[in-house]
């Protein structure tokens, strides 16, 4: 193996095999061939989902219905960690180190493209958890000022808020969430509504992780910028899931996890940063190896990294763009539309997440009748199938979360699954 390690050919060999020899030899490679995924196979419309599904490690008997949490990447995903992970341990020559730093300016350029902004406004983070403290970690706030938060957030954004708020002295004031889902309008009155002259910072998600609200991500934005105050979209259950258009939506900030609906590599995450903003938005962190274009020159200094883990990033997202975000979103909904379909015809089961498909995406969560929650996962485990619960009386029960790796087949066996716990008993 050449030396100059990270050359046009590797990748080329890389992405359309799917790994070196010695990376197929790797024990958790064993008897693993993955099916060549043509590109040009995938002119929209024409997606043949099975060949997709035969990219992903999971046995045909494993339905994986929790894209919400975390979700597997393709086997070209973890070849490629583990090849340039395995080249930087075997010979790690200063070009081979250079090269590979670079790589994450490749990343960056791929993930402006995807959310159609400038590579200048991308910061590459670990999480979204990190990406969302980031921001309030680095905008200047005191007594005086308010923040507005919607009542669902993730803790990485209210808990964050709120504990800062304490530290620094402004005050934390939140939209309340009404099930089932109000409509688009009432967010946005309540939103205007709650609303004051001190509003300096609006934060929501794009789509809810708890019962997969869609939230007006446009109109919200709009709203806080008449209004002069930053908005901050958590995008952990969009980016990956949605045709995402920063260009079009106009946050101020969007954060979002490459492990979760991207199927891209663990620990790692975005941060976009929009040019208006960026001259009130302090660095988190300094230390060596920060990027090398717009924000990230000040903004991105985290010592040393998982450079292969950044690398592939970018390679999941060029996967993610050969078969075309629009259809990927696309199968995900009408899984979630056939899912929700078959839940609701047993009966006993009560859906949290709204009937309108305009309303909802990919996350369905509802209550299997008196059934204890946890009980429903371990049997769901055992029927092996992947999902998350929820306990508690606030719209407590299971989280099933499709994606295009799923097929018909997994969403069937999840209904009937549901449907004999409830008639049976557990
Ligand atoms: C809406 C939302 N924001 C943030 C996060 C945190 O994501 P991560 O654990 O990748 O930082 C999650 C995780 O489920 C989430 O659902």
């Amino acid at each position: 193996m050449s030396r100059s390690s990270l050359n046009r050919r590797d990748f080329t060999r890389l992405f359309a095999f799917g790994g070196s020899a010695a990376v197929l030899s790797h024990p958790s490679f064993e008897g693993f061939r993955p099916a060549s995924l043509s590109t040009r196979s995938l002119r929209p419309g024409a997606v043949k989902w099975d060949d997709v599904r035969s990219q992903f490690l999971m046995p045909p008997d494993v339905s994986v219905l929790n894209a919400a949490n975390l979700c597997p990447s393709p086997a070209r995903v973890l070849e490629t960690v583990v090849e340039y992970t395995e080249r930087l341990d075997r010979e790690p020559f200063p070009s081979y180190r250079t090269e590979i730093l670079g790589a994450k300016e490749r990343t960056r350029e791929l993930l402006a493209g995807f959310l159609r902004v400038t590579p200048e406004e991308i910061l590459i983070t670990r999480n979204t958890s990190e990406a969302n403290n980031w921001v309030s970690n680095g905008l200047d706030l005191g007594p005086g000022d308010e923040v507005l938060i919607f009542s669902d957030n993730h803790p990485s954004n209210n808990r964050a808020w709120k504990a800062k708020g304490e530290r620094f002295g402004y005050t934390v004031r939140e939209v309340e969430q009404v099930t089932p889902h109000p409509g688009f309008e009432y967010y946005l009155e309540a939103f205007e509504r709650a609303i004051t002259v001190n509003t300096r910072v609006m934060t929501f998600m794009h789509q809810s992780n708890v019962a997969g609200e869609l939230f007006p991500a446009k109109e919200l934005c709009a709203l806080a910028r008449d209004r002069g105050i930053i908005s901050l979209i958590d995008g952990a259950q969009s980016f990956g899931l949605l045709d995402v258009d920063l260009s079009d939506i106009q946050p101020d900030f969007y954060s979002g996890s490459a492990h979760k609906w991207p199927c891209g590599p663990k620990e790692t995450g975005v941060l976009y940063v929009n040019a208006r903003v960026q001259d009130r938005f302090w660095p988190s962190s300094y230390s060596a190896y920060s990027g090398r274009s717009g924000i990230s020159r000040t903004h991105e200094g985290m010592g040393q990294r998982d450079t292969p883990a950044l690398l592939t990033f970018g390679t999941q997202i060029e996967f993610l763009q050969s078969i075309g975000q629009g259809e990927i979103e696309a199968r995900s909904r009408g899984l979630a539309n056939q899912l929700i379909e078959g839940l609701n015809a047993i009966e006993g089961v009560h859906m949290w997440t709204p009937a309108e498909p305009e309303l909802r995406a990919a996350v369905v969560t509802f209550r299997p009748g008196e059934l204890d929650a946890r009980r429903v996962l371990g049997a769901l485990e055992e029927d092996g199938i992947v999902a998350a619960a929820r306990g508690g009386s606030d719209r407590g029960g299971i989280r099933f979360s499709p994606h295009f790796y799923n097929m018909e087949v997994d969403i069937e066996r999840a209904i009937d699954a549901i449907g004999r716990y409830m008639r049976q008993g557990l």
